[in-house]
């Protein structure tokens, strides 16, 4: 693994490559990493390189998508194709237009979890760290949000708008894993710990949070906090990064098995090859691009 590693980053440095990786990659690719981060600040981070040559995206094919919208001066490599987020296919245009027949005067929210085609059809972008501000700044009560049904009713629920799903049941599989009872369970061992969940579980799973939250805000939550234990309620590749910033803090997984096994597609294999033979570019047609990245652009200038 050490000669690996040194492989990588002897690349790294011949091809002025940065790597970018999410919450959720595995401990090794977290610890390569130029930056780790949530869907937010990633984008952010794609968007703002101005040395580098090449970005390797350690995550999943949308946030690999919004780093060549965003940047597209810049090589975008995905470690590996497989590494598709099940959700982002779930809203497609041909939903998108169905819903806006229904509601012409309803402006269109899609979550960055969703291909470049869907938003480039949407007025404004959206992540679960500014799905909130994100609402609450357009001028309109009725807003069609997709893909996520679990983030639509939060937002619905924090905002007091109607706001309406695009598709009906548009969901995460592996945040759809966890179950309240689980934490049940769990605050009968540690009556103390704090419940940190992510706006992609389902209601009932969101009622047992103390505090709900992107991956990278759980993290400044749980840094924060003058609590000692936590229980998580979103993909486990987040525990490396929770206990590296408080290593006197305990962090417990609401469920073991939510994994996501789209992010774990990344190795360190496959991004020693992904440098090496620079692949697999990232392009998103211009035409497109244009569109999507106004949608992304808009998401910034909203404060949050
Ligand atoms: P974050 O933006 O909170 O990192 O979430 C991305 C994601 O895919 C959650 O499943
Ligand atoms: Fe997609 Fe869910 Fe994996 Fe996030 S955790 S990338 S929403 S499948």
């Amino acid at each position: 693994m050490k000669d690996l590693i040194t492989k990588i980053q002897q690349l790294k440095s011949e091809k002025q490559a940065i790597i970018l990786a999410h919450n959720y990659q595995r401990p090794e690719i977290q610890e390569i990493a130029d930056y780790v981060g949530d869907s937010i600040e990633l984008s952010r981070k794609a968007m703002e390189e101005k040395d580098a040559k090449i970005i390797v995206f350690s995550a999943v094919d949308f946030m690999a998508q919004s780093a060549a919208i965003l940047n597209p001066t810049k090589k975008v490599l995905l470690p590996t194709l497989g590494a598709r987020c099940p959700m982002a296919q779930m809203l497609t245009v041909d939903e998108i237009q169905h819903a806006k027949k229904r509601y012409p005067k309803a402006p269109v929210v899609v979550y960055v979890n969703t291909l470049a085609e869907a938003k480039a059809y949407s007025d404004i972008c959206c992540t679960s760290a500014n799905a909130v501000e994100v609402i609450n700044s357009l001028d309109a009560e009725t807003i069609l949000f997709g893909p996520d049904r679990n983030l639509a009713e939060y937002v619905a629920e924090k905002t007091g708008k109607k706001i309406v799903p695009i598709p009906e049941w548009g969901f995460c599989p592996t945040h759809l894993l966890f179950q309240p009872e689980d934490v049940t369970i769990l605050k009968q061992q540690y009556p103390q710990a704090v419940v940190m969940v992510h706006p992609e579980c389902s209601a009932e799973m969101r009622k047992t949070a103390d505090y709900i939250g992107s991956t990278s805000k759980m993290c400044k939550y749980a840094k924060a906090s003058k609590a000692k234990t936590f229980i998580v309620g979103t993909e486990e590749g987040i525990l490396h990064r929770l206990r590296k910033e408080n290593p006197d803090k305990q962090f417990i997984i609401a469920y073991a098995d939510a994994i996501c096994p789209n992010m774990k597609l990344t190795t360190l294999d496959r991004v020693y090859t992904s440098l090496k033979e620079e692949k697999h570019i990232i392009e998103v047609p211009e035409p497109v691009a244009k569109k999507a990245r106004v949608a992304l652009q808009q998401m910034f200038e909203v404060k949050s």
